[in-house]
């Protein structure tokens, strides 16, 4: 079974083969840099860059996998959530080769599809090297960190998991009973967890995207140096709040700027330091409380925060403390590509649970059910 999969929701574009739930190759075009400048995600930008990145960006994929089209059995793509205007690039292109290769095209929803970056297996097969290049700055994935604990295919239950899904986008903690069954257990009420990460990125003019900065500046500073709230800590339930966080920072920051202190290098490490420890406090603190109530086989990371060390640390930490197997997707799979797109895709299809879609369209607010 061998599938094409599309990924477009925000600023990636990327493109992925899978044959029979191995990937064969995962492309990603970043326009990374070319966001930078504006400090976030221009909606505009990142639709057009979609549109010059999709063919190049499909074909190599294809070409790193030894695969032709005519080899296609079907084609995965994002659904949602994500921008509707990047959204739809992928879709009609997914529709398009779909009709013109008389294949099922397969929705896939872009929270679901970050789970099922753990499923990669412990050792991909890297791409081969060569070929046509394009002008686009591509990355090549599959070099490749291991993923942390990879239980799948090992004799494991895998199931019931508990799995966090941390992006620029979401915060979820989601209880996942079988493939395709999930339960929500809570989610922001307000900024996504990567949205603290680059707004305060931003505050401290570090460029975009923040997540990795801030990581980055964050080794080098004194956790403890800014005492920052910790929202919803002792809420009770498994809903997360970043936006005072946020607040929290502009507010040091612009009281800094006010004193006679400089903004300086150390201070900002310090910052950095001090807001990941918050963020990583309030996800661990949940999810080992979620642990504690619905006493899952596994637990797992997702989303691009899921790259951040602090992070991976602490949830392994807490996976040796309650004798729980864990997984955490390598690092190139944490954040947006297509070969989790794949995965969700296959998995689906092997637990006949796929929806298949002539008609189906964006939904920029897509929902995990
Ligand atoms: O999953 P993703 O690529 O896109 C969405 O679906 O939103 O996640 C992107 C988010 C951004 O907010 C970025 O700053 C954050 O992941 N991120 C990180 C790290 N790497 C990426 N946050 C913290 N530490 C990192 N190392
Ligand atoms: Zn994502």
């Amino acid at each position: 079974m061998t599938i094409l999969a599309i990924e477009s929701s925000c600023d990636e574009t990327a493109a992925a083969v899978i044959k029979d739930g191995k990937i064969l190759s995962t492309i990603i075009a970043s326009q990374a840099k070319m966001h930078a400048k504006f400090g976030g995600v221009v909606p505009e930008v990142a639709a057009r860059s979609h549109i010059t990145a999709i063919i190049p960006t499909v074909d190599l994929a294809l070409q790193q996998a030894r695969t032709k089209l005519t080899d296609l059995d079907y084609i995965a793509v994002t659904q949602g959530p994500g921008l509707m205007t990047s959204l739809m690039v992928g879709i009609d292109t997914a529709k398009a080769l779909g009709a013109a290769l008389n294949i099922p095209v397969i929705p896939v929803n872009h929270l679901e599809a970050h789970i099922y970056a753990n499923f990669t297996g412990s050792s991909p097969t890297p791409p081969q090297r060569g070929g046509a290049r394009t002008p686009l700055p591509f990355r090549e994935m599959l070099t490749t960190s291991p993923a942390v604990g990879n239980w799948l295919g090992e004799g494991h239950k895998v199931f019931p998991s508990l799995i966090l899904i941390v992006s620029g986008g979401h915060t979820l903690l989601v209880e996942m009973k079988k493939h395709s069954v999930y339960r929500i257990l809570g989610e922001t009420v307000d900024d996504a967890a990567g949205e603290a990460f680059d707004k305060t990125a931003k505050m401290l003019k570090l460029g975009y995207p923040g997540g990795p900065m801030i990581s980055k500046l964050a080794q080098t500073g004194n956790p403890q140096a800014f005492d920052f709230p910790r929202p919803m800590i002792n809420s009770g339930n498994f809903e997360f709040s970043f936006s005072g966080l946020k607040t929290a920072v502009l507010y040091t920051v612009q009281g800094l700027a006010r004193s006679s202190k400089k903004l300086d290098i150390r201070t900002k490490q310090n910052l950095a330091a001090s807001l990941q420890t918050a963020i990583v406090d309030v996800l661990i603190s949940k999810l080992e409380k979620a642990i504690l109530r619905y006493k899952p086989k596994t637990i797992m990371l997702g989303g691009g925060v899921a790259a951040n060390s602090l992070l991976r640390e602490r949830f392994k930490l807490l996976s040796t403390k309650y004798k729980l197997h864990a997984s955490i997707p390598a690092f190139e799979f944490c954040t947006d590509n297509a070969a989790m797109i794949g995965l969700a895709a296959y998995y689906r299809l092997k637990n006949n649970n796929a929806h298949f879609g002539k008609n189906f369209s964006a939904d920029p607010n897509l929902h995990l059910k």
